[in-house]
């Protein structure tokens, strides 16, 4: 018999699509074969959180416990698990890297087919039951995370080990945002020094794009975003220059046409919605742009481009979590944020307790907020 127990803790549960979560004691069952339990230590608020909040991703069953950007430490292990073991300091995956699949296998693909993300879409742990109960109800999981709780149960496919000495309340944003943007620059569109890059949206996974294209060399990188108080950090992190569509009387993708030439050599959609999807590809050049898709819009919406555009030579690439293989990744990027290669910590402009989410998520809506980190 197993001396591990469950756990009551503090979790914020979004009961219904289109309610604020509310932060209740929850039981969070002990972790069965080939699962870990983890004491989340800091999360941080994505515009996908927000996506649940408002019920945008119709396949997801509620009530559910959101929040998938986090970084922890692990509190015991179900049987099976050789590859975390309690006290080292993790971060939960999104994205799966099973290590095992055709997808892990082939260095050209990041999306493990062990996932939440491949047929059947599903939002419980893998074997379709739940960790969580609140007032005698099971609670759905959201990405097999879940950080939006004190503790919570992952699939070993699910969790990364990082450097035991990483901050915590520091590196949470690698779970999502920043390995999203960066990685969508280096990996998926892989910038080329010298290059001109647009990116449609300045948030946390924008803002992160552009930490990117700057590291590859970029030597124009043009910010794009409706609210220009974007634009003090999108400079401030390596953007050139900023621009508001507002401001402009023809529409935004003939005004970058025209400041570039022939378009953009890279274009990066992080707003999450299709008509800047198109925005962004017509942005790019003519003969050989390249646009890549980041943000995540609602699920069955659909793009509307003119083919042509692409037999000219224009490329429309999509990226997930920003190309990484996370299992893999995840330590190292941790470990060059250690030796300061990149100051993500610009990316937290607010640091707020767990029990205040909902002002976290008022934050996110005001425009005001890039990443704010709840810590419990
Ligand atoms: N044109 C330009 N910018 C826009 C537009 C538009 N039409 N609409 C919205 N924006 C800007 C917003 O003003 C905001 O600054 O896009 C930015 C989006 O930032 P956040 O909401 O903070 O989102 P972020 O967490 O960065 O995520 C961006 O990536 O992971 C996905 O689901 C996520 O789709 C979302 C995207
Ligand atoms: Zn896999
Ligand atoms: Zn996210």
């Amino acid at each position: 018999m197993s001396d591990i127990q469950v756990i009551k803790c503090k979790a914020a549960i979004i009961w219904e699509a289109g309610k604020m979560p509310s932060v209740e004691e929850v039981e969070v069952a002990p972790p069965k074969s080939q699962e870990v339990r983890v004491k989340i230590v800091a999360t941080s608020i994505c515009r996908t959180d927000d996506n649940v909040l408002k019920g945008i991703f119709p396949h997801l069953e509620y009530p559910i416990i959101g929040g998938h950007e986090a970084a922890g430490i692990v509190e015991s292990v179900g049987p099976g698990v050789t590859c975390v073991k309690p006290g080292d300091e993790v971060i939960p995956l999104c994205v799966p890297q099973c290590g095992e699949c055709a997808c892990c296998l082939s260095p050209k693909a990041n999306c493990c087919l062990k996932s939440h993300i491949y047929k059947p879409l599903q939002n419980l742990m893998p074997d379709k039951t739940s960790r969580f109960t609140c007032r005698g109800k099971q609670i759905h999981h959201f990405l097999w995370i879940s950080t939006f709780s004190e503790y919570t149960v992952v699939p070993v496919v699910s969790i990364a080990k990082i450097s035991n000495d990483a901050p915590l309340d520091k590196v949470c944003l690698f779970g999502c945002g920043f390995s999203t943007g960066y990685g969508a620059a280096i990996n998926n569109a892989q910038v080329e020094p010298g290059s001109s890059c647009a990116i449609f949206g300045l948030g946390g996974v924008g803002l992160s794009v552009i930490m990117g294209c700057k590291t590859a060399g970029a030597s124009r990188i043009i910010g794009i975003d409706t609210n220009k108080d974007k634009f003090a950090k999108a400079r401030e992190l390596g953007a050139t220059e900023c621009i508001s569509p507002e401001d402009f009387e023809k529409p935004i993708n003939e005004v970058l046409v025209e400041m570039t030439g022939l378009g953009v050599d890279y274009a990066f959609e992080v707003a999450g919605h299709v008509d800047t999807e198109a925005t962004a590809l017509a942005s790019s050049h003519f003969g050989h742009g390249v646009c890549v898709l980041v943000g995540a819009p609602p699920t069955g919406s659909k793009l509307c481009i003119r083919p042509l555009q692409l037999l000219t030579g224009k490329k429309l690439i999509g990226s997930m979590i920003g190309g990484w293989k996370l299992k893999d990744a995840l330590p190292k990027l941790v470990s060059d944020y250690m030796a300061n290669k990149f100051n993500t910590d610009a990316l937290i402009s607010h640091v707020l307790p767990f029990e205040k989410i909902a002002e976290g998520f008022e934050l996110l809506n005001s425009g005001k907020c890039i990443r704010c980190v709840l810590l419990f």
